[in-house]
Formats: C-alpha cells, structure tokens, sequence
C-alpha cells in the first residue's frame, strides 16, 4: 500500500480543532486504514511542530490512549505557510517531494482546504502554477498515487464565483478528483432517509403531492451549540442563507424530493431535484438578526441570522406541495430536522420526524385506534459521537475514492441560483431583529 500524505490548508483554524483532528486520529491510527502517513499542517501564525503537536494533543486529550495519541502526533508536522502566495506553495511543494523521497515512492495526496473562502481563489490558482495537483517525484511501485482536493463549504458566494472557482480547480484536478464537503450528507440520519424511503414498501406510493401536505425542513440552533462572535468577520460576509440554506438544507431537500437511483446515479438524483427548485413570488421569505448582533465594526450590518423560505419543487409528483426551509442562530433551542406532513382526514394526520439533532432518530406518529394516536421511534445514533462521525465518514469514504456523499458541481450550481433568487427576495423584506432566544414561530410569524 502507498503511503499517504495529507496536508491540510488553514490548520490552525476551529474545524482542524474541532473536528478533523480527531478524525484523522481515528482513521489514520486507530482503525489504521493507511500504514504510513504524513499530517502536515498549513497556516500563516508561526508555529513549530512541537507547538502544533501540542495543540492537537488537547483535542485529543480524552480520546485515545497516551501511546496512541502520541504515535499519532509524531506523524504531524506544521509548516507557516501563507497559500495565497506562490513561492510559498513552491516551497511545499519542494517538502512534499523531500517527503516523497524519504518514503522511496510517490505517495497518495491529500489536500483539504479549511481555509476562509475569501482565500479559496488565490489558493485554486497557485495550487496549480505551483503544479502541486501532479503526483510528486519518486519510483512508484506497483500502484499509482492518487492526489484528491477536499474543499469545505461554502464553495463560492454565488453562481459566479462558483463557476470561477470550478474553472480554477479544473486546470489542476479532474471532478472525480474534487471532493466538495457537505457533511450534513455523511449525518446518520440523513443517510437513513434514503434507505428509509426506499427500502420500506409501505413508503413506495405515498410519497408524493397526492399524500404529502408540506415538509418542513429546518436547523434551529441555541447560544450554547453555536454562537458566531468568535468568527463574526466570516459569519458576517456570509450569513444565515449562505451558511447553512444554500447547503445543508438544500441538500436534505433533495434527499427528501429525489426518485430512486442506484447508487452510482445518487448525485445526478440530487442534481436532478435541485435543478427542479423553484422559489416563486410568493415565497414567503423572512430574514431576521438577533438583537445585539451589531456590535462593533458591525453597526450597520443587515446581515441575516435567520431566514425562512418555502421552496416547491417543478415535478409532477410534487405540484403544489410546500418545502419549508428555516435556519437561524441564538434560539431557544438546538433541534435540526425535516418533518413530513400527510394529508389526512383523521383527528390527527401522520407525520415522520428525520431528527438530526439533538439526536439521531426517526420518528413516525400513527393513529392506532379511534382518537388515538401514537409515536414510534427509531434511535439510529451515537450521541457522544455525532459531531465528528460524519467527518470520519466523509474520510473514509474520500480515501476509498467514493464521491456518493460529495457533492458534484452540478449541485453547487443548482444550490447557488436557488439561494440567489431567496436572497433577492430577502433583500426586499424588513429585516426582523428577535431576541436572543427566541423561538422561530416568535419571528416568522
Ligand atoms: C456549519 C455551519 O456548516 O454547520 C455552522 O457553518 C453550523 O454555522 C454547523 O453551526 C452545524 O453543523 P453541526 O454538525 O454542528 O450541526
């Protein structure tokens, strides 16, 4: 087996602390899915090794044993480099190669850039001047090295840059290369739905407008799980649409709206509901900001904290029938799901609750005698595991090459023009101020 080099863009940021330390922890040396591999840390603060080493060994402080952990970051190297600029990244390439010829071989590469956006272009484009997408030097024995790119969402900040930034991506690496991270996709609930829809007969013929009311799908966060301060500058660039509508619950939509597909066709499935998208006039669209977001250097800021949007999707199986999207931050509670409403002549229709957190689960209510009416649930996770589990997944997957959980460009695509249309609309619209804590029905009225 080729050893693997992984070297991951923007490591000193929250998303190396907090969730790809451990992952990589997991993968590399406890289920040891590569022999040999390299972790090489990349940002602008100065750092050495050992001080790197020191910071990923507090994430890891409860997680393994003392001689794992420390297997583990032996294997970790950091490096100041800043990826906007050239020579920099013609000196990583000059240590990759070194690192190459020290292994005897070209080994497998990984990028993964966690960077801010804003950096995403100049990086895309001395990536490839520095032509670090090519396999390095070095005899190659037996197998080929592959290099893989794994790029963090938001990818672009609307359709334009999002098609640049593919067009610069593409003079380095190919689309089965690229590997576009929405780890919602990788969540154990969201890969139940399919399974859940497909496999249960019972579900075959009812889902659709004939049988279906609404969906509603949202992602309700409190104070505590996430309070944006910390990373107000990105935050505040971005927003409540572009953080989380434009990729996560635009991707559970599709999950929810798509036809069946085998495996292999799952993206083009997902491709093909998002191209259906509608947001039409009356879309009902509501942006909100917390009270007390604009602090200073953001006195004037309109940037929204929650939004609200009803999407249809052009199908002839989903005609008429309402997606509801909502997200918002600083509520009054952390709950992130999609419920599915059927159309019922009785006391109490059904309803199936995909619950994604705060935890893993799928629950469906039945009437099952006169007025009476009953919840099942299924429990599908592991609390203590839930916020790094699906980056694992998507690694494991990655490293095996399989882009099912990935998402292609033509979903970026889809997913930038329908969040244009909702922030036009947005735009128009008052923007609502709530109270921290509040709870969504309290501003979307
Ligand atoms: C990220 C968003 O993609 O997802 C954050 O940028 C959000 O704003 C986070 O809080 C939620 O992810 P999870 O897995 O913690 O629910």
């Amino acid at each position: 087996m080729l050893p693997l080099t992984i070297v991951v863009f923007g490591a000193t940021g929250d998303l190396f602390k907090k969730k790809l330390t451990e992952a990589f922890f997991d993968i590399c040396q406890k289920k040891k899915v590569f022999e040999i591999y390299t972790i090489i840390g990349l940002s602008r603060k100065l750092l050495s090794h050992s001080e790197f080493r020191d910071l990923a060994k507090l994430t890891l402080a409860h997680v393994g044993q003392e001689d794992e952990v420390d297997a583990f970051l032996a294997r970790l190297y950091y490096y100041n480099i800043d990826a906007t600029d050239l020579n920099s990244l013609i000196d990583l390439r000059e240590i990759l190669d070194r690192l190459d010829q020290d292994f005897g071989m070209s080994s497998n590469k990984l990028f993964y850039i966690a960077t801010v956006p804003g950096t995403y272009e100049e990086i895309f484009k001395n990536i490839s001047l520095s032509g670090l997408g090519l396999p390095c030097i070095g005899g190659v024995r037996h197998t080929v090295p592959w290099t893989r790119i794994v790029v963090e969402k938001p990818f672009g900040s609307d359709l334009k840059s999002a098609i640049a930034l593919d067009q610069l991506l593409g003079q380095s690496f190919k689309e089965n290369q690229i590997y576009r991270i929405d780890h919602y996709l990788a969540k154990e609930t969201v890969q139940a739905i399919y399974a859940f829809r497909f496999e249960n007969t019972l579900f075959g013929d009812i889902w659709n407008k004939d049988n279906i009311e609404r969906v509603h799908i949202f992602a309700f966060e409190d104070e505590k799980k996430d309070n944006v301060e910390p990373r107000k500058v990105f935050y505040d660039a971005v927003g409540a649409l572009r953080d989380f509508g434009q990729n996560h619950l635009l991707e559970l939509l599709s999950l929810i709206a798509m036809n069946k597909g085998v495996p292999s066709e799952i993206r083009t499935q997902r491709a093909r509901v998002l191209a259906q998208v509608r947001v039409k006039d009356d879309s009902g669209v509501v942006f909100g900001q917390y009270e007390g977001y604009k602090t200073a250097g953001f006195e004037t800021s309109q940037t929204e904290t929650y939004f609200k949007a009803v999407l249809f999707v052009d199908a002839a199986e989903w005609e008429g029938v309402p997606f509801v999207l909502e997200h918002g931050k600083m509520l009054h509670q952390t709950k992130t799901g999609i419920s599915i409403f059927f159309k019922s002549a009785a006391q109490k229709p059904n309803t199936i609750h995909f619950s994604i957190q705060p935890d893993a689960s799928i629950c469906v209510d039945l009437n099952v005698n006169e007025g009476v009416s009953k919840q099942m649930c299924f429990d599908l996770g592991n609390k203590e595991n839930q916020f790094i589990y699906p980056y694992e997944k998507l690694l494991l997957d990655l490293l095996a090459g399989d882009q099912t959980l990935f998402v292609s460009t033509d979903e970026v695509k889809e997913e930038w023009r329908i969040a244009e249309a909702i922030q036009q609309k947005g735009k128009t619209q008052t923007l609502q101020v709530y109270k921290k804590g509040s709870s969504p029905e309290a501003i979307a009225q």
